[in-house]
């Protein structure tokens, strides 16, 4: 891996904030991006003049490769505040982990973990007017990286651009969402990218979910691309299953993101000596259990949504609908990972990490 280079963060501030423009009551997830970002280049072998400048358009040659063979990986991750105004991060290092794992696989150079975080951290100051209190409130980041180099040879590129922005945000979902169990279309296949927060990888869904979108379910569960068996994952998110208390999930292959929010939610349900199963899942089991009653909650984890409940799904052309539970699983874990991210109940895993 290329090493830290060591290079000072040049901080160039906005002349003045747009935050009075924005209606924090009414956002749409990823729309509002904060006043300032993050930018670092890749070139000659090294990162280089790690900047942090107001948030704006960027110049970048269309025969940059990222526009022709989508050479990119990105981040979810988010900010809190809580009610004495102090900001905290949650488990970041997991997803500086996994931003240089998606890039391993992408054939992307590996960002050094000292300006990571020193960028990461200065501009959650810089910008913290724009984290608001109060439960279900974040600034969500969006650390990325892209393939810069000019030329449409389909070999990697020699340079990138990483940068960091941010947006306030809300609730991702809101309400419970309606499933389909994808019986075609899949999601990601053995020895591909499914495991990488990779660019590709979510614009593949677009078409396949329009599909289901179309039939009135807003999101699919993708199943294994070779015999559509076995529950994987649940739009960009990972999936449980609940059938009677044991918790259900399939385990993090090549095929499955080892997502953050999943590894929260199991060490909770373990805590709370909650029987999980990391293996596969088979629709016939859910489509059983859901058959005999036995199937008592699905429902969708990630970082923007944090935890979605389902209240239906579809396996062919049947419907089979959950009751919301207001008790159950899904809205207990959601509400134990949000009082611990907003510092409302202690930090037992040691999850939380102050900015400031
Ligand atoms: C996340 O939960 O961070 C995601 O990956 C969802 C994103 C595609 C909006």
């Amino acid at each position: 891996m290329n090493s830290s280079t060591k290079q000072k963060l040049d901080i160039q501030k906005a002349e003045s904030s747009r935050i009075g423009q924005v209606d924090f009551n009414n956002l749409t997830f990823g729309s509002t991006f904060s006043d300032h970002m993050f930018e670092c280049d890749y070139k000659d072998g090294e990162w280089q003049n790690p900047t942090i400048k107001p948030y704006g358009p960027l110049t970048i040659s269309p025969g940059a490769k990222v526009f022709h063979y989508g050479q990119a990986v990105f981040e979810g991750m988010k900010a809190y505040k809580d009610d004495d105004g102090k900001v905290w991060l949650f488990r970041p290092e997991e997803n500086f982990n996994r931003i240089n794992k998606s890039s391993k696989r992408m054939a992307i150079p590996e960002f050094p973990k000292d300006i990571f975080f020193e960028a990461l951290t200065e501009l959650v100051k810089i910008d913290k007017e724009w984290v608001k209190k109060g439960l279900g409130n974040s600034l969500y980041i969006r650390p990325f990286v892209m393939a810069t180099q000019v030329g449409v040879s389909a070999s990697p590129s020699t340079e990138y651009k990483f940068m960091i922005l941010m947006s306030p945000a809300q609730a991702y979902y809101t309400g419970d969402v309606k499933v389909e169990i994808a019986e075609h279309y899949s999601r990601s296949a053995n020895g591909g990218v499914g495991a990488a927060k990779a660019a590709g990888n979510y614009g593949a869904q677009f078409f396949p979910t329009n599909l289901a979108r179309e039939k009135g379910f807003q999101q699919v569960i993708w199943t294994d691309a070779s015999k559509h068996e076995y529950l994987e994952e649940a739009g960009t998110m990972n999936v449980f299953f609940r059938v009677n208390d044991t918790l259900l999930t399939a385990p993090i292959s090549d095929r499955i993101l080892d997502g953050v929010t999943r590894k929260s939610v199991i060490a909770l349900a373990k805590r709370d000596n909650i029987t999980v199963e990391e293996r596969p899942v088979s629709v016939s089991e859910i489509v059983e259990a859901a058959k005999n009653g036995n199937l008592k909650e699905i429902f969708g984890a990630g970082t923007a949504a944090v935890i979605s409940p389902v209240s239906a799904f579809s396996y062919h052309d049947t419907v089979y609908d959950l009751e919301h539970q207001d008790n159950g699983f899904a809205m207990r874990f959601k509400k134990e990972l949000m009082d611990i991210q907003h510092n409302r109940s202690e930090d037992p895993f040691g999850w939380r990490y102050e900015v400031l």
